[in-house]
């Protein structure tokens, strides 16, 4: 009798998993979302703009919610914002941000802590504009990496701790940093950071990643870092690519050269300009022609460019897939094309075309590819 009871249970148990199992199937087949796709891969996600963090760009909001389990701050937690005077913190756009990432179960980044570029014009300077000492300058980098991070300690996954130091040829940028400290700021920065929030993740980030100099120096640079005992846990490859550069397999030698420090690798900031790059040929030389071939594209862009675009955006997706055993987030640098900051960079008002999901917050074709293959697989 307790024999048959057993079996009875058993096998309504099993009818039961069965009938669950389907049922996600079911969830997953009917609507597929980035992060139902890719979530076992990586994470996915996106940076938002204040207008989506507090909440007033409902359209955006949804998308972030409905694609996206990863989240970084566009602008609201740079220095020149967080920090905009010595004695000053405005951490209320951040503090948003942040809350919009708990709320929302979100793995929320941190961006970025140290950067030459949207720094306070105070930071390295004293009142008559002249660089500080090495002393001022540490004590500086460390009461701001402590505030800004301490406030958020256990809440933010990790911290691109220093952003854009390495020049393509591998040099050191001729930051103030730089300038005042040598190489010797960036470890300070892992230290200071580690020391903030133990538990926080500590990434170095910067773009064109591609250039041979550029990926030897950064590999050097984790390498010593890692040999005196510092946390660094990923490389951020920025990743704002262009129709005609990187080589494919330049990126990929990146990521395979940055893994092989043992950190992690992470698209941090990926979009694709479909717009032309900026040099003024010799064959353009009135002005308002030149203006146009800059602009090429401001109602709509053409199927043929669409479809190169879309096939190469997809070429780079599978290669991050293929790595997926050393990349451990893949990150838009924004919702959609409109809130995309390759309409303003590097020539202002152009029309781009950038993003994962278009002006009216569509999936791109490339996307939806991606979405529906899901369902055939
Ligand atoms: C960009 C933002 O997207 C713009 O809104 C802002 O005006 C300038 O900065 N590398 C980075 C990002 O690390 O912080 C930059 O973000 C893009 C380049």
């Amino acid at each position: 009798m307790k024999g048959k009871k057993l079996l009875l249970i058993m096998v309504a148990g099993a009818a039961l998993c069965a009938c669950a199992t389907r049922t996600s199937q079911a969830v997953v087949k009917e609507e597929p979302t980035l992060k139902s796709v890719l979530g076992d891969k990586f994470l996915i996600g996106v940076a938002m703009n204040t207008f989506q963090s507090s909440g007033r760009d409902t359209n955006g909001v949804n998308i972030v919610k409905k694609h996206f389990n990863a989240i970084v701050a566009e602008n609201c937690m740079k220095c020149q914002t967080i920090h905009p005077q010595e004695d000053r913190y405005n951490f209320r756009q951040a503090d948003e941000f942040v809350k919009f990432g708990e709320d929302n179960g979100l793995t929320v980044t941190g961006h970025c802590l140290i950067w030459h570029s949207q720094l306070a014009p105070w930071f390295c300077v004293d009142k008559d504009g002249n660089n500080v000492s090495p002393e001022v300058l540490k004590q500086r980098m460390k009461d701001h990496i402590m505030t800004v991070v301490g406030r958020y300690k256990g809440r933010i996954k990790g911290w691109d701790v220093v952003n854009e130091a390495i020049m393509e040829n591998g040099s050191y940028r001729n930051s103030k940093f730089y300038q005042i400290l040598g190489e010797e700021f960036i470890p300070l920065a892992f230290q200071y950071a580690h020391e903030a929030d133990p538990d926080a993740e500590l990434y170095y980030n910067d773009y064109n990643m591609h250039f041979k100099g550029k990926r030897d120096a950064v590999v050097k640079l984790v390498n010593d870092m890692k040999a005196r005992g510092l946390r660094v846990d990923a490389v951020g490859m920025q990743g704002h690519v262009g129709m005609n550069y990187p080589d494919l397999a330049d990126f990929e030698q990146s990521i395979v050269a940055f893994a092989s420090t043992g950190a992690k690798v992470m698209i941090t900031e990926w979009d694709m300009s479909a717009l032309p790059e900026v040099n003024r040929t010799a064959n353009i030389a009135d002005t308002v022609a030149f203006r146009k071939a800059l602009n090429p594209y401001p109602v709509s862009l053409p199927d043929s460019v669409s479809e190169k675009w879309n096939k190469r955006m997809a070429e780079f997706m599978n290669l991050f897939v293929k790595h997926s055993d050393v990349i451990s987030r893949v990150t838009a640098w924004g919702v959609s094309d409109g809130d995309s900051w390759k309409n303003g960079f590097p020539v202002r008002g152009r029309k781009d075309y950038a993003l994962l999901f278009d002006r009216d917050y569509q999936p791109k074709p490339f996307v939806k590819d991606l979405l529906e293959k899901s369902i055939t697989k």
